[in-house]
């Protein structure tokens, strides 16, 4: 069996550019995306690049190169599934919203109900790969799925999480640390991992695809994810100490981070992480702890969250308290939207969060971001809480001529163009006394207060 053709189900962060890398380093392969949302495919299909659903560096390129040659974009999801001999499954997993597990169990009716098509559609034997982030155990209910409802056809499943960072994706689909593909120790489960492993082997180095079973793969994303998270509480928790000591977090976090057991990476103080998946993910492995009766590790891996959303309700309060003990004027601009720099994706974002505690202070403010537009920042603040009164918040098109409504700016997303801004200028502009609360510690807290800024950074 030869792969001639790919489906992702999915066109989304990670269907998106992970197909346009398959498709440009396999130029043999027809690599076709689908996706329930059609405005989304005619976007993937727009001639206008800036107009991509997915906004990442470098991949408008590669799109330009692959679009139309074997990198396709379409609604009819039936037909692509059963053309082709491999199908990804590359569709979100949420959290439960209601029923068994709700707020900690992923959701997996996205996932099932493409089993299900993928059943019904079928005229051929299919390898299936798993690319959403499940639990452990998932590729079992898949096959029972596809069993259930096609029991002519052999179906091979394989997992295959992926580890791209938004706004990285393209870098780190292109050099990967590393790839990990599980399936079933039979004869056709190994040939159905190889024919996987073959795809990966046009770009990465064999060393760096780890082919395991399917379990190990499946867990191993969820808590590669809780791992990297949980070095983001360790310093946020830690920079709450560091406001009380007279240390300096930043310091504190190079000193660690030389550590070469240590490492540098993911040591970096914010007001807490966004993104869809390290909550989600997290709150999925707490809840697989929790049913497996294992409450201490449960517990452990819970308090991730509990510092999360503790750091971003303390910088919200320190916002807060210094407009009321210096009854300032209550118009602050917010300096990002998106959860991260360099894509934008607001889903989880700290901003939001920030935001909804300032509303409940009665506090205006306005946003400006790179990427991000303004119905998105409504559709943010009404997702979180249905009491918002649209336009409240509003997004601004350049800071310089907005700033002079404000003395307050909160920096929440570490966007390059803001460590780049004109501060003097800023300052120059904005009401007296003028205050900056960077939640990113992106920019020097001394040049600042040389210019007459009151600077108040994280952990320091
Ligand atoms: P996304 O929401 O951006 O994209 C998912 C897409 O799937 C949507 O466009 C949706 O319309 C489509 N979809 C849902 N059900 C469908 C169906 N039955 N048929 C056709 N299309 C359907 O999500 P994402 O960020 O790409 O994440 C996808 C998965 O990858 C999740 O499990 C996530 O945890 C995991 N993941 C995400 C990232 C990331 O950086 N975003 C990184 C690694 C892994
Ligand atoms: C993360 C993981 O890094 C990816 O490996 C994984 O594939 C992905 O989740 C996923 O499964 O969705 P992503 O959320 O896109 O990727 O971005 P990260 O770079 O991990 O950042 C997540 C959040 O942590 C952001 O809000 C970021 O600003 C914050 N962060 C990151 C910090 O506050 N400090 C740091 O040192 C690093």
């Amino acid at each position: 069996m030869n792969i001639n053709k790919i489906c992702c189900i999915g066109a989304g962060y990670v269907g998106g550019p992970t197909m346009a890398v398959i498709a440009q380093k396999n130029p043999d392969i027809q690599v076709t995306l689908v996706d329930l949302n059609k405005e989304k495919i005619d976007l993937w299909n727009s001639d206008d690049y800036s107009e991509l659903p997915v906004y990442e560096p470098g991949l408008s390129d590669v799109i330009k190169e692959v679009r139309g040659r074997n990198l396709f974009f379409s609604n009819d999801i039936d037909k692509n599934i059963d053309d082709a001999e491999m199908i990804f499954i590359s569709v979100n997993t949420p959290t439960k919203t209601e029923g068994e597990g709700k707020g900690y169990a992923a959701d997996l009716k996205y996932v099932e109900s493409c089993a299900k098509q993928i059943a019904k559609v079928s005229k051929s034997n299919k390898i299936i790969v798993e690319k959403s982030t499940v639990p452990v155990r998932t590729s079992e209910k898949i096959k029972e799925i596809l069993k259930l409802n096609n029991n002519n056809l052999e179906f091979q499943i394989l997992s295959n999480p992926e580890f791209l960072a938004e706004g990285t994706a393209m870098r780190d689909l292109q050099i990967p640390d590393r790839v990990i593909i599980g399936g079933d120790n039979s004869v056709e489960g190994k040939l159905a991992v190889n024919l996987l492993v073959n795809i990966y082997l046009a770009w990465v180095p064999r060393e760096n695809i780890i082919t395991t079973n399917l379990w190990s793969s499946e867990l191993s994303k969820l808590t590669a994810n809780a791992f990297l998270a949980q070095r983001i509480s360790s310093i946020n928790s830690l920079s709450e100490l560091c406001e009380h000591t007279g240390a300096n977090i930043d310091e504190v976090a190079k000193a660690i981070g030389m550590d070469s057991r240590i490492g540098p990476s993911f040591l970096k103080t914010s007001v807490g992480f966004g993104g869809s998946c390290f909550q989600k993910d997290i709150l999925n492995l707490v809840y697989i702890a929790r049913s497996l009766e294992l409450n201490i590790i449960a517990d452990y891996w819970e308090q991730i969250l509990i510092v999360n959303k503790h750091q971003r309700d303390r910088f919200s309060e320190k916002i807060i308290s210094t407009i009321e003990k210096e009854s300032l004027i209550n118009n602050i601009l917010i300096l990002g939207w998106s959860f991260k720099k360099n894509t934008n994706d607001t889903r989880e974002s700290a901003a939001i969060y920030v935001a909804n505690n300032l509303l409940a202070k009665k506090i205006e403010m306005s946003v400006f971001d790179p990427q991000v537009n303004n119905m998105q920042i409504q559709n943010d603040l009404k997702s979180l809480n249905s009491d918002y009164i649209e336009n409240s918040v509003n997004l601004v098109k350049d800071i310089y001529s907005e700033i002079s409504k404000s003395n307050i700016i909160v920096i929440i997303t570490e966007w390059d163009e803001f460590v780049s801004y004109d501060w003097e200028y800023i300052f120059q502009k904005m009401k007296k006394p003028a205050y900056i609360f960077d939640g990113r510690n992106i920019l020097d807290r001394e040049i600042m207060q040389e210019i007459g800024f009151l600077y108040f950074g994280i952990g320091k």
